[in-house]
């Protein structure tokens, strides 16, 4: 897969929060067919292989990534299809074209993922969600390669949707089917904008950020907890804790991954002297 391998390419520009250095290698697939090729190739030369959705919740070190970065956002892995009331995404496709395919069609069942940023693919590794729905409720199977370089389909159940986080024990998730249900659509589009107030209204919107940086640990929320440390504001070289959203950082333009790691290291530390509880990431970092 030579002709489509980048080396050393910077990979701050495909991340929400823009930071970090390059992967060793790069490359985007347009087909399982090929995706197999790349991860021969990657157990052959024993490089460590990295999938990327629209790193909307990854922080990635000022030094970069070694191994293969895989990013499934071309060809079949970005395509959308619906049928009756199941919609096949694969994915590489955006969950906001998802949701918009979807209230075309007069289906509801994503209004509360309105907003939250991500690829199919990432959304079901990381069960995304808001506090009243999560994706993992609407998954009715998902199509994966197994590591041995099997395509399989895995129903739901057998998948272990919990909080923010799944049990997926296969080497790339391909796509997902979900199963919604067909609406007025007028009422949709009303709930939908409720999504959206909400969001604006609450949250960092118009800034840099990667979303929630902690989960919420059972029963708290992380953004009182750390709002309540006295840390909005809080400043370490060119980021900050948002005072919008205490579970936000939020960056400025000369900001670095190193950055962000030690306000996160920050954070974590007040707010464990201060309430004795631990904060658990919600973004991913790499490596
Ligand atoms: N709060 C504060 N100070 C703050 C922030 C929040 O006191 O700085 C309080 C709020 O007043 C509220 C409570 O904390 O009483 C919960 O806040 P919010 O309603 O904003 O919800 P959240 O639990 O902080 C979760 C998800 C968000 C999702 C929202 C809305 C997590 C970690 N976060 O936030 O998801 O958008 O619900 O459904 O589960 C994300 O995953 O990246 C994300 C932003």
């Amino acid at each position: 897969f030579a002709e489509i391998l980048r080396e050393d390419e910077p990979l701050a520009p495909y991340t929400w929060l823009k930071l970090g250095g390059p992967a060793q290698y790069f490359v985007e697939p347009r087909s399982t067919d090929e995706l197999i090729k790349v991860l021969n190739c990657c157990r052959d030369e024993r490089l460590d292989v990295h999938v990327l959705g629209e790193g909307s919740n990854l922080l990635i070190r000022d030094d970069g990534v070694s191994g293969v970065v895989i990013r499934l956002s071309a060809g079949e892995f970005s395509e959308v299809d619906v049928d009756g009331t199941k919609v096949t995404a694969g994915a590489g496709a955006l969950l906001s074209h998802v949701i918009s395919r979807s209230v075309a069609s007069g289906l509801t069942g994503l209004e509360d993922l309105a907003g939250i940023p991500g690829t199919i693919g990432g959304a079901i590794v990381g069960n995304a969600g808001s506090k009243t729905g999560d994706i993992g409720t609407k998954v009715e199977s998902i199509s994966v390669l197994t590591q041995d370089g099997k395509q399989e389909t895995i129903a739901a159940d057998l998948i272990g949707f919990e909080y923010r986080t799944s049990h997926i024990d296969a080497a790339v998730v391909l796509g997902a089917t979900l199963n919604l249900a067909a609406d007025d659509p007028r009422e949709i589009t009303k709930r939908l904008r409720k999504t959206w107030i909400m969001k604006r209204s609450s949250q960092p919107m118009s800034s840099q950020s990667a979303g929630c940086i902690f989960k919420n640990p059972p029963g708290l929320s992380a953004g009182t907890l750390i709002d309540q440390a006295g840390l909005k504001g809080t400043r370490v070289g060119d980021c900050e804790v948002s005072d919008i959203h205490a579970n936000f950082i939020v960056t400025h333009e000369n900001c670095t991954s190193s950055d962000v790691m030690r306000l996160i290291d920050l954070v974590r530390s007040k707010v464990s002297n201060e309430h004795g509880v631990d904060l658990d990431l919600e973004i991913k970092v790499w490596p």
